[in-house]
């Protein structure tokens, strides 16, 4: 399959990173093109998307075909050195697809048509939306698969749309006849006995919309699943056509970063090359943590190759309530952490900021302050960076020791009504035990419980609600083959049906975890917390019985759980039945990967300093304010700077210094 590695190390040419972002000329006159490949070239970037939204312009009216202005935008890409991720333009529709064929538009639950005029109203099951979008599809990759500046194939933009519709319920019917051959078979797995919900024929069988009370969870656990899938079909359509015209060009689809909608292990495995869009707040003390849990997601999604950054912002997004700008050097900082954290791409969303639309206020690589504004000033010093790095990065590797597991499939079940508290968010934990461990200086990868866990010293598991039987076993091998897990509550509480398993847990994870009887749930309130003797505890408290042998590392105290375990330890499988608070977490998890043999990346950082090793190369981003220094043994040069330094590196606020050893050379050597 051609990868991010053919573009960014090709033979005969020194390894670089690719910078760029999505480039929307058609807002602009044909001057500004001219003048936007002279900035482009000023700021090193070397790959520009073009056409996400280009569908309208390209098929004005049915059938048309008006690519003369996509040729000379192709060309001039060219004429520049800037390779051209080319998208097809099928996430946004032109008007009148949706004025002749009202069923492309998607329904949401409660009946609405979601209609044209902004992006993204297209229905994943529509059989006149699919069409279309392949014959465009078609007519674009025909047209430039042969064009010198095309290096990969950009499919739609963010898949998130869903369809409660007639044609949905259609699609839906399909899906769930393949997953469960009976009616029968598919009443069993929903428990369609419990208020009167069973099934006589197909056709009663609908997406779970607006209803008087509570859905059926398995119903609705199975139209995210469905969601996804329909989205994945309309993925490979178009991929597969861009594939029989360029089989030599990678492919790829933008994920949102760390998004429910789209089962990010499935859909990884069908891309060449797996990108994201991300956007941490500027304002979030734990930005960083954000953007590195991000970085390690979607390399691992990429099997622990070369990722890419397909979107952030080069200063204040325009969809949060209060938009603030990155202060200058956080822009760098965090594109150079993705550097860091295994991505071979930097890009951004989008290159020149709009002056009309709906995202005019989203800055741009070149603000509407020009060349002369500050931001496009740090689009040109990152430009230079990459540079600088691209020879020794690109293509290089991350080592981790550590596997999180994370999987969709129970992300979708959290979040139900009528759950035990509706306080216990699944992004929100793991995003908890990541910053545990960002904080602790551990690497770490994330996988999916089917994985293969034996190359790693360490297991976590945050929270996963549903466990099938291949991942428990998997899991308790792993422990039998000495591996080391660590489990957070609500985990493997319900099967692959979201049904609770007997005895509210499963029984292997049980006995692997030294818990005899899981009694009671007591989820806490906001502000609550519990005292668990060293530290507290936050969001859940469980009432347990240890089994006999286990030891309880950590007691509740006082209350109803007085004396129960809230970290318990079976051998080297541990299990924590509370949220504890932040820094406790962190101790908790540092102190088990210390056991575990794991080692942070560097001892003595300070505060705010973040360490990670990829290939040869160390790389240190200072996230605080201040200058800081670094304590670090031995003689490195700074690729950034070609500064050599001695037993210490000094940064700067929002400093970068990306190292190699350094020995000296014969001349520097004192006699
Ligand atoms: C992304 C999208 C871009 C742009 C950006 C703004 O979700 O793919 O087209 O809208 O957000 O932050």
């Amino acid at each position: 399959m051609p990868s991010l590695d053919d573009l960014t190390r090709p033979p005969g040419r020194p390894p670089r990173l690719l910078y760029g972002g999505d480039y929307n000329p058609e807002q602009w006159p044909e001057e500004t093109w001219t003048e936007d490949a002279r900035l482009m070239r000023e700021a090193g970037v070397t790959s520009v998307t073009l056409g996400v939204f280009s569908w309208s312009r390209i098929e004005p009216t049915p059938g048309a075909r008006e690519f003369g202005w996509l040729d000379r935008l192709m060309d001039l890409m060219h004429a520049h050195g800037v390779g051209v991720v080319l998208a097809t333009p099928t996430s946004s529709p032109p008007p009148w697809l949706g004025h002749l064929h009202p069923e492309t538009l998607p329904r949401d639950e409660d009946g609405r048509t979601e209609w044209w005029g902004s992006r993204q109203h297209f229905s994943h099951s529509s059989e006149a939306y699919r069409r279309h979008a392949a014959a465009i599809t078609e007519a674009l990759a025909a047209r430039y698969a042969h064009h010198p500046a095309l290096t990969m194939w950009h499919i739609n933009n963010e898949y998130c749309t869903h369809d409660w519709g007639d044609e949905a319920a259609r699609t839906f019917r399909r899906w769930l006849r393949d997953r469960y051959g009976t009616l029968d078979a598919l009443n069993t797995a929903w428990g369609a006995d419990f208020w009167s919900q069973r099934y006589g024929t197909w056709d009663e069988v609908l997406p779970p919309r607006r209803a008087h009370y509570t859905k059926n969870p398995t119903h609705v656990l199975d139209f995210r699943r469905y969601t996804s899938d329909l989205l994945l079909e309309c993925f490979r359509a178009e991929r597969d056509i861009v594939r029989r015209h360029t089989p030599h060009l990678p492919v790829t689809t933008n994920f949102m970063p760390f998004w429910s909608g789209q089962d990010g292990w499935a859909w990884a495995a069908e891309e060449d090359v797996v990108s994201v869009d991300v956007y941490p707040d500027p304002r979030d003390p734990h930005g960083g943590q954000y953007n590195a849990m991000i970085g390690d997601l979607t390399r691992s999604q990429a099997g622990g190759r070369p990722w890419m950054v397909m979107e952030q912002a080069a200063g204040a997004v325009d969809w949060r309530s209060v938009n603030r700008p990155k202060p200058y050097g956080l822009n760098r900082l965090w594109a150079l952490q993705a550097v860091a954290r295994g991505a071979d791409a930097v890009c951004y969303f989008q290159w020149r900021q709009s002056r009309q639309g709906a995202e005019k206020y989203h800055s741009g690589m070149l603000g509407h302050a020009g060349a002369r504004g500050r931001v496009f000033r740090e689009t040109v010093r990152i430009g230079e960076d990459l540079a600088a790095l691209g020879p020794r990065v690109a293509g290089t590797r991350l080592v981790t020791e550590t596997a999180v597991l994370h999987d969709w499939d129970s992300w979708w079940t959290g979040g139900q009504e009528g759950a035990p508290s509706a306080r216990v968010d699944h992004a929100e934990i793991v995003r908890a035990w990541h910053r545990a461990l960002w904080d602790a200086h551990l690497p770490v990868s994330f996988a999916h419980p089917h994985h293969d866990l034996s190359g790693h010293r360490l297991v976590l598991v945050p929270h996963l609600h549903l466990l099938d039987d291949a991942a428990i076993e998997n899991l308790t091998a792993y422990v039998r083959g000495g591996g080391t897990l660590v489990c957070g509550f609500l985990t493997g509480i319900t099967d692959q049906d979201d049904r609770v398993r007997p005895g509210g847990m499963d029984a292997r994870l049980r006995d692997l975890l030294g818990i005899d009887l899981l009694q009671e749930w007591w989820p806490l309130d906001e502000g609550e917390r519990v005292d668990c003797g060293t530290f507290h505890g936050t969001l859940w408290s469980e009432e347990l019985t240890p089994a006999p042998g286990a030891e309880t590392v950590a007691a509740y105290r006082g209350g109803e759980l007085d004396g129960l375990p809230a970290v318990l330890r079976n051998g080297r499988a541990w299990y924590v039945s509370t949220l504890p608070e932040p820094a406790a977490l962190g101790a908790l998890l540092a102190s088990v990967a210390h056991a575990a043999g794991v080692r942070p990346v560097l001892d003595g950082l300070p505060e705010g300093v973040e360490a990670v090793r990829r290939g040869e190369l160390l790389f240190l981003l200072h996230h605080g304010a201040g200058p800081v220094t670094v304590p670090l043994p031995g003689r490195h040069r700074d690729l950034l700077t070609g500064a050599v330094t001695e037993g210490s590196v000094k940064l700067d606020r929002f400093g970068v210094a990306v190292l190699e050893e350094h020995e000296p050379a014969p001349e520097e050597v004192r006699p």
